[in-house]
């Protein structure tokens, strides 16, 4: 298709959508705008507002050049998926990965609220997230905290969630990175191969949401996809991504993600960052006059270049940064210092998000909650803060001190971290409770402690980042699932001096627990991910139980690391031969038993399930008709609820998150036997009952059709499976088409 189609397309697409309740604007009026204000730019000013200044030329980590032809700025884009990178004061959120471990639409939403509005406050116009790729195929990845779950569903929904709360605040959202960016090593040579339908069904699903949020942007990344740049890949960005989804905002490249002038622009790239030569070689700067000069000889067409320009200015018409927008407030390259305080109480959002991202993986003989114990041992260094600071390590690129978020350009400077020990202090003082520490991953020091109190409460941690930084051997993504620092023997010599012991795990993603569960007297297991600076309080919040644990895992935990079948590789080509069968998907396919499944979590209280009521009804084929952003319109509409009831049948309040599993009939190809369609999260007091509703929409029920190139529901019976997990399921029914 010809570059000047796509854009009629794509635009006919987006005027044809309603308003969509950014300030009573919407894409429309955007685009109205934004070609109004076209007409008025010069070719070098358009070339501008597409190209960025360089590497450290401005502010913020990206930053355009600023027309004087029209009232609009030098773009100010800035990381980070979980708080304003190099900036200070700001919030340090929890991680991605935590968010989608609430399995709770309004804190995430609240959470990307919060994140927005100190974007905003600081003048960046571009928050540079949230993350829906890498989608986690590999549990070792480096970067799979940094987005919210393997699962795309669950992943969409916070996609959707976290977009809606930072554009309802103001900034440009940024979905990233699209695609196929699964790993660290090699990430800039390297191609991922992914067959179509596990294209469609797992890594594009959470851009579909994102789209149909009406994210401002989408950074394509480093890899290739099927031999071809992600950032000039025809098929994946003016096919997929404008035209199959509908999206009417920009793609902007990631940092140095381009490789040609001519290609990448007629393949559907709209913003180059950060404009430079970064790591390539000198004169690799493929816009700014470059592109001009490309324009001016023909190979790229004018309406191309107003095409992108268009896009961009209507992305920030869309979320109303043409009025009253506060300026840039801080500068990247000098400390970061802010000439405001953006940071309100956001921090109560961070110990909300915490809390009740925390997930209770066992609980023998209620050893928790704690209830005023004579003495605790505190044990390891995770248990405290670096004594360096918890910025000590720039980017956060140590393992040192408790583990809060992961490393790279993820990240954000902490204003402080509640250290789990601090917190656990000030409790122990008001309970009278004694304390003995040991604040190093030293055994025989740990032992000692642990023998001399009641209960010992071990940290331990796994960690990992981006592949810029190596940290302790791991150059991004993690070479093994252990614990960090000896974390199996620490947790060993405590278990063997004290006949009561919770363990307590920060990390990335998953890790193999096995030698801990061996234990006899390791009672409890607790999981607060990366909860951000309020770790301590929010840690308190669940181990004294004035809050039941609600957090659910947003990934499977195996036994052994093989169990997963999937991992990086060091080649440069990476096969996506599981296809569909990712994390759960691929453990029920092969009957594989997980130690943890994926959706798992305890409480302090128990809920009972009942009174199943399935009720679908849709015309069996293709999804036909229009399409809106997000795609075919037809996909979103509902074609159905699932409805239960669940009831606290415990002695304490507690949330329960309960979820919807939807099996494809027989006739659909080869399809994962159960994948997550709708989950609810309800607050119960004891005994009370409410009712979970799952609204299945027709994408919901449908599988990729390759020969079709659309989505089909097929016909036959469905299986529905309602419960507190993917494995512990309490309801089942089914429906027919
Ligand atoms: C490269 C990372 O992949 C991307 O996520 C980030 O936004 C840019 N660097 C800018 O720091």
């Amino acid at each position: 298709m010809l570059a000047e189609q796509i854009f009629l397309s794509v635009l006919a697409a987006a005027v044809t959508v309603q308003a969509y309740g950014f300030g009573g604007s919407g894409w429309d009026a955007a685009y109205g705008r934004a070609k109004a204000a076209l007409n008025k730019l010069n070719q070098t000013e358009k070339v501008g507002i597409v190209t960025g200044v360089k590497w450290m030329g401005g502010p913020c980590v990206g930053n355009t050049y600023k027309p004087s032809s029209i009232d609009y700025p030098s773009l100010c884009l800035q990381d980070s998926p979980l708080g304003v990178r190099f900036a200070n004061p700001v919030t340090a959120f929890p991680a991605g990965i935590n968010a989608g471990a609430t399995w709770d639409r309004s804190l995430i939403n609240a959470r990307g609220a919060a994140m927005g509005a100190e974007a905003k406050g600081l003048g960046v116009n571009v928050q540079l997230g949230p993350v829906a790729g890498p989608l986690g195929k590999n549990p070792n990845s480096g970067r799979i905290w940094e987005g919210f779950s393997n699962d795309p569903y669950l992943s969409g929904v916070a996609m959707e969630e976290t977009i809606a709360g930072m554009q309802g605040s103001g900034v440009q959202a940024c979905a990233k990175h699209y695609i196929g960016n699964e790993q660290e090593h090699n990430r800039e040579t390297i191609s991922s191969n992914i067959d179509d339908r596990t294209l469609h069904e797992l890594y594009v699903w959470p851009f579909m949401n994102a789209v149909k949020a009406n994210v401002a942007s989408v950074m394509c990344s480093y890899n290739k996809v099927n031999g071809s740049w992600s950032c000039e890949n025809d098929a994946l960005l003016n096919g997929l991504l404008k035209t199959e989804l509908g999206f009417p905002g920009y793609i902007m490249s990631d940092w140095n993600a381009q490789h040609t002038t001519v290609n990448s622009a007629n393949s559907g790239l709209d913003m180059t960052m950060p404009g430079s030569d970064f790591n390539n070689p000198p004169g690799s700067i493929y816009w700014g006059p470059n592109l001009e000069a490309a324009v001016a000889n023909g190979s790229v067409p004018q309406s191309r270049l107003d095409d992108m320009v268009t896009r961009i200015l209507a992305s920030w018409h869309l979320v109303g940064q043409d009025e009253g927008y506060p300026p840039v407030a801080f500068s990247s390259w000098n400390g970061g210092k802010a000439n405001v305080d953006v940071t309100g109480d956001h921090k109560s959002v961070v110990r909300a998000v915490a809390r009740d991202s925390t997930v209770l993986l066992k609980n023998d003989n209620n050893a928790l909650p704690l209830r005023k114990p004579k003495s605790l041992a505190i044990i390891g260094q995770d248990a405290t803060v670096n004594p360096a600071g918890p910025n000590a390590c720039s980017d956060r690129g140590c393992d040192t001190g408790t583990l809060a978020m992961g490393w790279g350009s993820g990240t954000a400077q902490f204003p402080y971290i509640v250290g789990p020990l601090d917190a656990i202090q000030s409790q122990a003082a008001a309970d009278g409770t004694n304390i003995t520490t040991s604040t190093t991953d030293d055994t025989t020091a740990a032992a000692s402690a642990a023998a001399s109190a009641g209960t010992a409460i071990v940290f331990i941690n796994s960690d990992s980042g981006e592949g810029y930084i190596t940290v302790e051997g791991n150059a991004g993504d993690r070479n093994n699932l252990d614990p960090w620092h000896n974390g199996n023997e620490l947790v060993q010599a405590v278990a063997a001096a004290n006949k009561n012991v919770i363990v307590v795990v920060h990390s990335v993603g998953p890790v193999i627990l096995e030698t801990i569960l061996a234990q006899p007297n390791v009672k409890a297991i607790v999981w607060p991910g990366l909860p951000g600076q309020e770790s301590g309080n929010a840690l308190v919040d669940v181990l004294y139980g004035s809050t039941s644990p609600s957090g659910k895992l947003p990934y499977t935990i195996a036994k052994q690391f093989s169990d997963y079948g999937t991992t990086w590789t060091t080649s440069l080509v990476d096969d996506f031969t599981e296809g569909l069968f990712i994390d759960y998907r691929h453990f029920d396919e092969n009957n594989i038993t997980p130690r943890y499944e994926f959706g798992y979590g305890l409480s302090y209280t128990t809920f009972k399930y009942s009174d199943l009521d399935v009720n679908v009804q849709a015309r069996p084929g293709a999804a036909e008709g229009p399409i809106v952003p997000g795609g075919v319109k037809e996909l979103f509409d509902t074609v159905g609820t699932v409805t239960v009831t669940v009831q606290n049948s415990g002695k304490v309040a507690g949330a329960e998150v309960a979820q919807l599993y939807i099996g494809l009939p027989d006739s659909a190809p080869s399809t994962p036997p159960k994948q997550l369609r709708g989950f609810q999260k309800l607050h119960l007091a004891p005994g009370q009952r409410e009712g979970a509703t799952f609204e299945l929409t027709r994408r919901d029920i449908s599988y990729w059709d390759v020969q079709q190139q659309k989505w089909v529901v097929p016909s036959g019976t469905f299986k529905v499976y309602v419960g507190s997990s993917s494995r512990d399921i309490r309801e089942q029914g089914s429906f027919r088409i």
